[in-house]
């Protein structure tokens, strides 16, 4: 079996090219203006003391040097799709495997596969919280743990709903903190403003039985409680779980159990927000 490090690249930071470094800041403007007040505060933190606006396209080394210094995580360069064995590696020993091409200008939009503006700007802002931090390295044991039982197929479907398309609550209303929306413009506005999608409160099992899609705008999101909850409840052993799972049908995604409840749209915004600046105009 090939070890994790033989999948790690050098980044070549200094071949990115002006224009790769324009689509980083354009990326990042929009994405940044749209999360104020729909991303989670955790990630709005992660991007601003990693500086990840900078000046373009981050250098992995500079950024992972903030990283360590607060979660002990490392971002490591690798040349595209990393298999299963060695991805579980890396995030056992705290390293974020991410792509090091930038999507094209005429592509800003479509991503078939991940480049640095997911993987960077989508997932490492979260790995400066440190409970999120150990849960992604529980989550890394874990994988190594669901090949050998056979329960892959269930497990990734946990990276799914939660460190690709979670949502939390808040007392502010819930906030995105999964990498596939918040590098999203479109999955953005829809997983929180959109009446289509189902919104679901987060349980293991349910989503366990829950298949996903990959190709489109989701139809369905799991709103975790908090980090704390989520980690919680990810750190009890599968092994029951897993069992259980054997004898169940999978759920259509857009099948609703009894006990389910899908949480509105209506409940997706803020009910009530502070004034900004809590300023009140003066008669003069
Ligand atoms: N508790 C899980 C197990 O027993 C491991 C795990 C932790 C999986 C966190 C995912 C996330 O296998
Ligand atoms: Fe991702």
């Amino acid at each position: 079996m090939e070890a994790a490090k033989d999948w790690i690249v050098d980044q070549g930071w200094s071949r990115y090219t002006a224009d790769e470094h324009a689509v980083w800041l354009e990326l990042y403007e929009r994405q940044a203006r749209l999360l104020e007040g729909r991303a989670c505060a955790a990630f709005l933190h992660g991007l601003d003391v990693l500086d990840l606006r900078g000046e373009g396209v981050p250098d992995f080394a500079r950024i992972s040097d903030r990283l360590e210094a607060l979660t002990g995580w490392r971002v490591v360069p690798v040349a595209g799709l990393v298999p299963d064995a060695a991805f579980f590696d890396m995030l056992a020993a705290r390293q974020f495997p991410a792509g090091r091409f930038i999507r094209g200008r005429a592509r800003l939009d479509y991503l078939q596969e991940p480049d640095v503006f997911h993987d960077v700007f989508g997932h490492v802002p979260m790995l400066t919280d440190p409970i999120f931090a150990d849960y992604m390295q529980a989550y890394g044991q874990g994988g190594q743990r669901a090949r050998g039982l056979g329960q892959m197929h269930n497990l990734a479907r946990l990276y799914w709903y939660t460190v690709e398309f979670g949502l939390m609550r808040t007392a502010e209303g819930p906030r995105i903190y999964g990498a596939g929306i918040v590098s999203s413009a479109k999955e953005t506005v829809h997983a929180l403003e959109d009446p289509a999608p189902r919104r679901l409160d987060f349980d293991l099992e349910r989503l366990m039985r829950t298949p996903y899609r990959i190709d489109d705008l989701q139809a369905l999101y799991f709103i975790i409680p908090s980090l704390e909850t989520l980690l919680d409840v990810t750190q009890r052993d599968f092994a029951a779980t897993y069992e259980r799972l054997r004898d169940l049908p999978d759920i259509g995604i857009g099948a609703m159990l009894p006990g389910d409840e899908d949480i509105g749209v209506g409940e997706a915004t803020p009910t009530h927000c502070s004034p900004v600046g809590g300023a009140v105009a003066e008669a003069d």
